[in-house]
């Protein structure tokens, strides 16, 4: 049976991963505070969590908190606790989290959009390991190893006066980059085995049987903007979509939207070319990503439409070429650019058009 909880499991083998480990493995043996950044979906809650279980906390509560999701007083009550009629609705005393988690490790997540009030309630704790709850006039004292973690540039938002360069300095005596799954390709092939695997073990499926060379190519090609969260789910869609459980998987399911049918951006009725799709940024899920390039972008979702519309036609190429408002020698024409091996594969020759 798969479990719910989630997979502490670190997997990589490229330079810039294992130096990064080793950093963490390093750091883990300190009290003091650690920044970790990185893209979202790099793994900043796996590295927080390694860094309490490899300290010699490990035994002791690892608690968390996302920064961004709760309102200023929530936050400040979730984290630092409160007495009883601190505010409406406050009818008994409790302890925050800073308390609860006294002799181990708090990750706050997101610390960017923390406010100035705060920052300066944690920099406080930070320095002095002294805190107050919420209508309460006594300091408390907790023994905790803060981590926090961000996907901004803390620096640069600091120098604009949006984060306490104090607090800055304070929570960043050991600073752990996360690289991007783009500058750690070689590690591709082995994540996208390992969820694979996860995913045919999840659907029952007695073994995988791995992916063809093009698809291969195509994940070890793409961007990855949302990183390893991103593979994830890419894999386990395309293992999960699989049409035959005894093939290499073929088609990477890169973009879950990707449909013949997928409305025009502004609800405007779909219109049957790849053209006016192609070019809405949303669709690709890379909007506003600065330094992308355009031709590749346009290139993986023109082949998400295409695999969409060839799956949904049960690989009759003549049905998918009229599904794309497309003559069939152009479908052939991107099949022969993005698929060799589905273009030799002609499943559309010889039966009549849709
Ligand atoms: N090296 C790795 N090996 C295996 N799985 C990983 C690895 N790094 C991350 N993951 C998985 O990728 C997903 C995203 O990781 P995580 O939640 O730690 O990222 P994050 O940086 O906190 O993302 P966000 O910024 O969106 O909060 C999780 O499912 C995690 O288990
Ligand atoms: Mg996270």
């Amino acid at each position: 049976m798969p479990s719910n909880e989630p997979s502490r499991e670190m997997l990589g083998e490229s330079t810039s991963f294992l130096l990064m480990q080793e950093q963490v493995s390093r750091a883990a043996a300190l009290d003091k505070p650690v920044l970790v950044i990185g893209e979202r979906g790099t793994g900043k809650e796996l590295v927080a969590a390694r860094l309490h279980y490899l300290s010699r906390r490990w035994q002791q509560a690892f608690l968390k908190i996302n920064c961004a999701a709760l309102a200023d007083t929530l936050l400040e009550s979730q984290l630092f606790g409160h007495e009883a009629g601190a505010f409406t609705g406050a009818s008994r005393q409790q302890k925050g989290f800073f308390e609860r988690a006294d002799q181990g490790t708090l990750f706050l997540d997101e610390i960017a959009s923390t406010s100035g009030a705060l920052q300066e309630k944690l920099l406080r704790i930070v320095e002095y390991g002294e805190f107050e709850r919420l209508g309460g006039g006594k300091p408390l004292r907790a023994d905790v190893r803060l981590v926090a973690a961000t996907n901004v540039d803390l620096p640069q938002l600091a120098a604009s006066g949006g984060f306490r360069e104090d607090l800055l300095d304070r929570l960043a005596f050991d600073v752990i980059t996360l690289p991007p799954l783009r500058e750690r390709r070689e590690d591709i092939p082995l994540l996208a085995r390992h969820f694979a695997i996860g995913m045919t073990r999840e659907l029952g499926r007695p073994y995988f049987p791995g992916f063809t060379k093009t698809a291969s190519k195509a994940l070890l090609d793409h961007a990855w903007p949302g990183n390893i969260r991103e593979l994830k789910n890419v894999i386990e869609r395309s293992v999960y979509r699989m049409e035959d459980t005894d093939q290499p998987v073929s088609l990477v399911s890169f973009d879950p939207f990707a449909s013949p049918y997928r409305p025009a951006a502004g609800g405007s009725p779909p219109r049957p070319t790849v053209i006016p799709m192609a070019v809405t940024p949303a669709a690709t899920g890379v909007a506003g990503q600065s330094g992308q390039d355009f031709k590749r972008q346009v290139e993986l979702y023109e082949k998400d439409l295409i695999n969409a519309a060839l799956q949904r036609c049960q690989y009759n190429q003549r049905k998918a070429a009229s599904l794309l408002g497309l003559r069939y020698d152009q479908l052939r024409g991107y099949l022969r650019k993005y698929s060799p091996k589905a273009a030799r594969e002609d499943a559309g020759d010889g039966q009549a058009p849709a």
